[in-house]
């Protein structure tokens, strides 16, 4: 007989959580998730037509968890469809295409809708967040690496993995560390484990760095105007300088990106009278 001591047991060990999963169209969510729950991959596109909801059990540790699904619709004409979704969730897939820069650049913008239309209940700590670059299995089309999309993703405190839904790299790797960190939140009264977002650089050093790599010329990278006199070039040396020492700062690519900095000060101060 079941008794109400078992009972209450049993309703300690199982969770349900809500999980959504955003980025542009066609950047391989729907299939990520398909390949996780039905182990198979279609490679004809079909896109999600506002939203797709699916439901999963896993097992984490002595923990029976039912993961709610919500698979969101990538293009902008879905936006009304969408919108709704955004609250109550415990985990959200971040998703883009390797080959694709544009999709990864927009990950901050669907960070930003989702800020938006939870208005007062946004609490990013309360949500795990994990990074799909997704695609990996197309080397020859890719356009960006691995340092790039970690930094981004880690300097937030979120997961970084890269994955395929066509081949299935990554994916099985990638759900287990998605589910044990919402398990691990949720036994956490609700709060990301600190751990995971002390990574010991900043998100100002990492946004700085992704910024001098992606900068055009040498008066973009220092962040001045083309035409800028020697004492506003050395003023913003000095203030990447310092954020950027490889001393200092221990986020991959900072030795790089300092390098680049000196040399750009030295080229543009060579031209300025
Ligand atoms: P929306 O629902 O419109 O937001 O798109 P989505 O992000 O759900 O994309 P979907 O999963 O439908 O995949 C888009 C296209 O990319 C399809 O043609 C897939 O077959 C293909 N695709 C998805 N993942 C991969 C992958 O890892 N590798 C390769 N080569 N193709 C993929
Ligand atoms: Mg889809």
């Amino acid at each position: 007989m079941e008794t109400t001591a078992t009972k209450r047991r049993d309703n300690k060990k199982s969770l349900r959580v809500k999980v959504i999963s955003l980025g542009n169209a066609e950047v391989g969510k729907s299939c990520i998730i398909k390949r996780y729950c039905e182990k198979r991959f279609v490679p004809k596109y079909l896109a999600t037509i506002g939203i797709d909801y699916g439901v999963t059990k896993v097992q984490v540790r002595d923990r029976e968890i039912k993961v709610n699904i919500f698979d969101m619709a990538g293009h902008p004409f879905f936006y009304e469809v969408r919108n709704e979704f955004y609250k109550d969730s415990q985990g959200v897939l971040l998703v883009y295409d390797v080959g694709l820069r544009e999709s990864f650049d927009a990950l901050d913008s669907w960070l930003g809708e989702m800020k938006q239309e939870m208005g007062s209940q946004a609490n990013m700590d309360s949500i795990v967040f994990i990074v799909c670059a997704n695609k990996v299995d197309l080397t020859k089309r890719r356009v960006v690496d691995e340092g790039e999309g970690r930094l981004w993703a880690e300097s937030r405190g979120f997961h970084y993995f890269e994955t395929s839904a066509q081949s299935g790299e990554g994916i099985n790797e990638m759900f287990q560390a998605f589910f044990s960190s919402i398990t691990d939140m949720c036994e956490n009264g609700g709060k990301r484990p600190v751990s995971e977002v002390s990574v010991g650089f900043t998100k100002e050093q990492a946004d700085t760095i992704r910024r001098i790599r992606n900068s055009k010329d040498s008066w973009d990278m220092l962040g001045v105007k083309p035409g800028a006199t020697r004492e506003e070039v050395n003023k913003a040396y000095r203030k990447l300088a310092v954020l950027l020492h490889p001393d200092k700062c221990v986020a991959p690519g900072s030795e790089d990106a300092f390098k680049a900095v000196v040399n750009a000060r030295t080229s543009l101060l060579k031209n300025i009278k």
